[in-house]
């Protein structure tokens, strides 16, 4: 099996300093002295775990003034090899598109990726966050309705060439899917159902059957712990209550934990801190296993 590949971003210049969702708040940012230091730490425990779990982690450098840079789940949607790029829906983190650009152009030319497209002219979406590839399924999971549009899932669609199952998102506090939904390798699904309106949860539930679900309940959603990284039967994410640690235990799988409190300030964690580079839209030997 190939080693699984991640992109992560060196965290020296990550803080709270503006607010684009219900997570962030400059003033607690700043009262928080050992911020800093933890989000450093955070990270480097983070890419640790993901080593450790078999996998290998590529950095791209921080830049002073774009510090959601740390989040490059965001940046774009990879798969087979072929990025699209994200556009942002706040001008906040519009900065961020050029790094990441360049970032995944030189990808490109190292042969990690083969292409790199982007969005069509003025279309929103906001990358891997807001579409999940489901390994199991083999399709993506899109997220709208917040940061990710419609016309956003649509392009996703036509460029991967890949069914794209809508699900709308009813609340800021979830604001992108992989806040509160999260496809795992068994063919499991860990999802926070008050973050989806009806309409969304009856189309999850139509598609998954009910053995498969895992309900994160409120405490884990607050902390974040949805959005994990998994390689297999490892699922590594933020502190969890031991409510998810026993829903996980049950399946079969094996949690890592994380100290990721700083980057959940600003409404990130695992997941979003990371982007796997190497999904491939074949059926994995390994997760046929699985089920
Ligand atoms: N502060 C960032 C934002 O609001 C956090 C992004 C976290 N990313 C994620 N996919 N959940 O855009």
């Amino acid at each position: 099996m190939a080693t699984p590949h991640y992109l992560m971003t060196d965290p020296a210049h990550f803080e709270v300093c503006y607010q684009i969702n219900p997570w962030m708040d400059p003033a607690v940012w700043r009262a928080d002295s050992s911020a800093c230091a933890r989000a450093t730490a955070g990270s480097d425990a983070l890419r640790r775990a993901i080593e450790t779990a078999g996998g290998k982690v590529e950095m791209i450098p921080a830049e002073a003034g774009l510090p959601d840079l740390v989040f490059p789940a965001n940046s774009a949607t990879v798969l087979d090899g072929r990025a699209l790029m994200a556009r942002f829906a706040h001008p906040e983190r519009r900065g961020e598109e050029a790094p990441f650009l360049t970032a995944f152009h030189a990808l490109r030319d190292r042969g990690v990726l083969r292409e790199v497209a982007e969005l069509p002219p003025g279309v929103v979406h906001e990358g891997a966050g807001d579409a999940l590839w489901d390994r199991a399924r083999g399709w993506f999971w899109g997220g709208h309705g917040q940061r990710s549009t419609l016309a956003g899932l649509k392009a996703h669609a036509d460029f991967f060439d890949q069914e794209v199952v809508a699900l709308e998102l009813a609340t800021p506090h979830f604001y992108h899917l992989d806040t509160c939904m999260r496809p795992l390798d068994g063919g499991h699904i860990l999802y926070y159902p008050p973050a989806f309106t009806d309409q969304a949860l009856k189309t999850l539930r139509e598609r998954v059957a009910p053995d498969l679900l895992i309900e994160a309940d409120q405490a884990a959603a607050e902390a974040l712990c949805v959005n994990a990284v998994n390689l297999g039967e490892t699922v590594i994410m933020a502190k969890a209550p031991p409510s998810l640690r026993a829903a996980l235990d049950a399946r079969g799988y094996r949690l890592v934990e994380v100290d990721l409190s700083p980057f959940i300030m600003s409404g990130g964690a695992a997941f979003c801190m990371s982007l796997r580079l190497d999904l491939t839209s074949q059926p994995h030997a390994a997760l046929a296993a699985a089920e």
